[in-house]
């Protein structure tokens, strides 16, 4: 058995128990399982079989360097939210043209480094970006591969803070205007346009969507052929998400069959980012009990020492994580409010969530913390980053220490 999943030690990871790692490594902390992230890479590549595909991990999930340098080794192409992001796959080995930089707000400094550096495509987001594309490409002397993000105005079903193909949000260009921009991409002498990027949001579990967004791209690829444009590939972003409470949602099989048939007709290579569906569920918080008290309803507080810098899904979408002993005692079941010590009422992590009676000290694992978790862990509290410790076939290694107090300080005069 590969993942998270309970023997007579308790919880492992892969095997290897929690609770050992918490008590050798401390608290809070990351733990990944470096062989279901394999997992899930694999199982995707496979769903998209023979059909030309390339898949960009979305590195904003979790760019934890050991974690691009894994899914590097499975044969990942990365794609870049930032230079930091490009900068941090050029060093885990990444070569350019695997790298795909996408993103809201490109700095003119940013799109000059990857014209530079030449990645496989600028995902740009409008034509203002398009024209500065343009003049760094031209000064250089070359002509930067890009691709232009479409917003389809579909509804993705997800939470609005996460939603991204609505035409209220931010992102991409109106479908109208994509046949006019791709036009004119042809006679800017510093662009090649080889794509159309659409990406509709993240923790998606209705394929209808999904599938409409592949079927607009497809669609205005043979409209743009039809005028002698002709692309290499369509992106059809990240997006599939995963099951948080146990529920069904379709998985790469599905998802792959249900956009598969619409590019199957065309000669267009199929480009994704993933970012949850790769690492969300492969990797936990672990975390330890500091305080227990009476709280509302009959209910207790659990007081744990993670909190929403560790993992601020829930303060911040308000997303059920399931949280589970890391050993159970034989003990009568107790309800609890599992919170974090940050002084802020949405440094949360569950509500009403029954366990054998806890006691200070017990530690709890909440699960599904690979994605969005560490990436977007915070200092606040001047709390240190936590460590992360990656098991790969029975063997845990730090893959990030914990942040001391003088590594914070470093930085400040
Ligand atoms: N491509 C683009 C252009 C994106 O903006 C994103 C995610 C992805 C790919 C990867 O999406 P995924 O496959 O992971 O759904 N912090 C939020 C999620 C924000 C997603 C941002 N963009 C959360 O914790 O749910």
């Amino acid at each position: 058995m590969i993942g998270f999943f309970r023997d007579e030690n308790g919880l492992t990871c892969d095997g290897v128990s929690l609770d050992t790692l918490a008590t050798s490594k401390g608290t809070p902390l990351y733990v990944y399982s470096a062989e279901s992230i394999r997992q899930a890479y694999r199982s995707l590549d496979d769903a998209f079989g023979s059909h030309p595909h390339r898949i960009h991990y979305a590195m904003k999930a979790n760019s934890s360097f050991a974690l691009v340098r894994l899914l590097r080794e499975c044969g990942s192409a990365m794609d870049a939210n930032s230079i930091g992001e490009i900068d941090l796959a050029l060093r885990a080995g990444v070569p350019p043209s695997d790298i795909v930089f996408t993103g809201v707000g490109k700095t003119a400094e940013e799109l000059d480094r990857a014209v530079a550096v030449g990645v496989k495509a600028i995902n740009a987001e409008s034509s203002g970006e398009l024209e500065r594309i343009d003049r760094a490409a031209v000064a250089r002397g070359t002509r930067a591969r890009v691709a232009l993000r479409v917003n389809p105005d579909i509804d993705s079903g997800t939470h609005p803070h996460i939603s991204t193909g609505l035409h209220i949000n931010k992102f991409g260009v109106p479908l109208e205007q994509a046949r006019t921009i791709y036009r004119k991409m042809v006679t800017q002498p510093g662009l090649q346009p080889v794509g159309i990027h659409v990406h509709l949001g993240s923790q998606i579990v209705t394929l209808d969507p999904l599938q409409r967004a592949a079927s607009t791209a497809v669609k205005l690829a043979n409209e743009l052929r039809e005028v002698g444009i002709q692309i290499e590939y369509i992106d059809l972003g990240g997006g599939l998400g995963i099951s948080y409470d146990g529920s069904r949602v379709p998985g790469p099989a599905e998802y792959a069959a249900a956009v598969l048939p619409l590019v199957a007709t065309s000669d267009l290579a199929v480009v994704l980012e993933p970012g949850r569906v790769l690492v969300g569920s492969s990797g936990a918080v672990v975390t330890r009990v500091v305080d227990l008290k009476p709280g509302p309803g009959g209910r207790n507080f659990a007081i744990v020492d993670a909190s929403m810098t560790e993992l601020i899904r829930p303060a911040l979408y308000g997303a059920f994580h399931r949280i589970e002993p890391v050993t159970c005692r034989d003990a009568k079941e107790v309800s609890y409010d599992v919170v974090g010590p940050v002084c802020e009422s949405s440094d949360a992590f569950g509500q009403d969530r029954r366990f054998r009676m806890l006691e200070v000290g017990d530690a709890l694992a909440i699960l599904d913390a690979g994605a969005y978790g560490s990436a977007m862990g915070s200092t606040y509290n001047r709390r240190p980053l936590a460590a992360e410790v990656l098991v790969d076939k029975g063997v845990a290694k730090v893959i990030r220490r914990r942040q001391t107090l003088d590594d914070m300080l470093a930085l400040e005069q």
